[in-house]
């Protein structure tokens, strides 16, 4: 392993997560694969993370793109085989590149055998008490047994048909109706899922990042609930406004939504906590909750339960001084509070890159994605720019941090996607009123002139790429000073040298409001958020560069750019 710190990897890890389908596509059909990404791991291993997360692989009709599992024990054939999995943990080992896989316990698809055999058998069967089935209300039955909604748009709620065509009970689908939810009140789910955890563990994985991890528990009785009205995601550190109309993130005052962050989901992660502890080396678990405020997303990472969970309060923030230095000390606190490292990411397959989301004009709840139609269309330089600077903050960071596949060539959102390509269930249902999260999951670029980019050698790509993209392909930027993928090359060598990970934020004083100043160890880090240069104060002056963002001239910092001095 390449990891030279004697504690727990995970509490300074930076992960890459790779996006199976848009990685790399070793045969050629226009899909990512994991033959493909055991193609460019040297290449990950050269950037130089930690440990690498797979967004689903497993056998699933990809209805939401691989949220939907059919089988949780095998990889579906468009991705490979087991033996390729295999080969790919053990060449990422050898790299010294842990293996992170994505765990989607709230919801299987409705492919599943088990749905399968739940839709085939009676009302209040064993089989159907896997999910969460329900009579409806009214006379016929031909109202939802509650006013939940779907994060997709759309009622929470599909009716069954049985098997003589007359209508049927209702089943629970708290995003898309091919993904309907376990009930995890079960304990024959609870067990099925301990095996899938084994599964993987035992072919050498070194941990889970767990889909929806706030959401298998639902309150007793289903009870109606009617969030407060939508929230805008870029507005501010608290109000994170995930897929409004489903999402809210009440604090524990008002005990929220029904089916988010209930207490009872912990006793699964310390069942979990304990499986995991069974196997040698440091596995995690890492939760994707979307809960607020972060004293409450703490809860997920006690020492007896999760490792990680990703911060996205810190993600929604948006470009701006003072809101990034509460959302950090929030988040050092809280975490700390527990014991545990904060996180921090800034991109995933579920939000507009932040090349593009940082020069928004416009409110952007998450999940909605933008198109040629959506207000406050980002200036590409702007977004570059201060994508740059916000990911130059966050690797200066003490803990874990999470980077998207292509964020280190700094791709912008692929926003001109024609409708006619759109797949995100988001897109078809909500009626194309949200674009969905399709441009920010285009295959990536490795190669400028070569077809796909160098995704693979056909020139095949299940979503469009832009035709402007060579200056992004990797090979454009490699060893060339000044690039963006120079920049977090330099970063993450900068921040293992320095242990950074492993830091602490010491607030800088006196410097004027839209600046970040921190020094973490031996490293002083100015963030110009305004966009009028920065003169530095005279300690500063002539200080020894490590790492700059943007061009820097010795005196000044420019207007969105990050520098980090070796503190003196
Ligand atoms: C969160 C995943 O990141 C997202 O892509 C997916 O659509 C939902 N969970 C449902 O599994």
């Amino acid at each position: 392993m390449n990891s030279s710190i004697s504690t727990e990897w995970w509490r300074s890890a930076v992960i890459y997560q790779i996006y199976p389908r848009s990685f790399a596509d070793a045969n050629g059909d226009g899909l990512g694969d994991l033959p493909g990404i055991t193609s460019r791991l040297a290449e990950l291993q050269s950037l130089g993370v930690d440990a690498i997360w797979l967004s689903p692989f497993m056998t699933s009709p990809q209805k939401d793109a691989g949220y939907d599992v059919a089988d949780y024990c095998d990889v579906d054939p468009i991705f490979g085989t087991l033996d390729d999995f295999d080969a790919m943990t053990s060449q990422a080992h050898a790299y010294g590149i842990r293996v992170i896989v994505d765990l989607v316990p709230n919801h299987s698809s409705d492919a599943h055998p088990w749905f399968q055999a739940a839709l085939a058998a009676e009302p209040g069967s064993p089989e159907r008490a896997r999910y969460m089935f329900r009579d409806g209300k009214g006379e016929n039955g031909d109202i939802e047994p509650n006013n939940w909604q779907s994060v997709f748009g759309g009622p929470a709620w599909t009716r069954t048909t049985n098997p003589d065509g007359s209508p049927g009970q209702w089943y629970l689908h708290i995003f898309d109706s091919s993904q309907p939810d376990f009930d995890w009140a079960n304990e024959e789910v609870r067990e099925m899922f301990r095996g899938v955890l084994r599964f993987w563990l035992d072919r050498g994985v070194d941990g889970f990042r767990v889909d929806v991890a706030h959401g298998m528990i639902k309150a007793d009785g289903l009870p109606d609930y009617t969030p407060p009205a939508e929230g805008g995601s870029m507005g501010g550190t608290t109000s994170l406004g995930l897929e409004p109309g489903i999402d809210d993130f009440s604090n524990d005052e008002d005990g929220g939504a029904p089916y988010w962050g209930q207490e009872g989901v912990h006793d699964i992660y310390r069942d979990w906590h304990l499986l995991l502890e069974e196997y040698e080396g440091d596995r995690v678990l890492c939760a994707e909750a979307w809960v607020d405020p972060l004293s409450k997303m703490a809860k997920w990472v006690r020492p007896d339960e999760m490792q990680q969970a990703f911060n996205f309060p810190y993600l929604e923030t948006p470009w701006e001084a003072s809101a990034l230095r509460s959302v950090i000390d929030e988040s050092l606190e809280a975490f700390g509070a527990v014991g545990a490292p904060s996180t921090w990411v800034l991109s995933n397959h579920d939000v507009v890159r932040h090349a593009s989301r940082l020069a928004l004009t416009a409110e952007n709840p998450q999940g909605h994605g933008i198109g040629p139609k959506s207000p406050g269309q980002p200036i590409r330089e702007t977004g570059l720019r201060r994508a740059r600077a916000a990911s130059a903050l966050m690797l200066a960071l003490p803990g874990g941090a999470y980077l998207y596949q292509g964020e280190e060539l700094g791709l912008p959102e692929v926003i001109d996607l024609p409708d006619s390509a759109r797949q995100d269930p988001t897109w078809f249902r909500t009626n194309g009123e949200r674009y969905g999260r399709d441009g920010c999951r285009v295959p990536i670029p490795w190669e400028a002139g070569a077809p796909a980019y160098g995704f693979n050698t056909t020139g095949a790509a299940w979503l469009p790429q832009p035709g402007d993209w060579d200056g992004y392909a990797r090979d454009a930027q490699v060893d060339v000073e000044g690039s963006t993928l120079e920049l977090y090359r330099e970063a993450l060598r900068l921040r293992r040298e320095h242990t950074l990970g492993l830091g602490s934020v010491s607030w800088l004083e006196g410097f004027p409001e839209p600046v970040v100043a921190f020094s973490n160890g031996p490293v002083t880090v100015i963030a110009n958020t305004g966009d009028t240069p920065l003169a530095l104060p005279a300690e500063f002056e002539g200080a020894d560069l490590l790492l700059t963002s943007a061009d820097f001239d010795g005196a000044s910092v420019g207007g969105d750019a990050t520098i980090w001095v070796r503190t003196r």
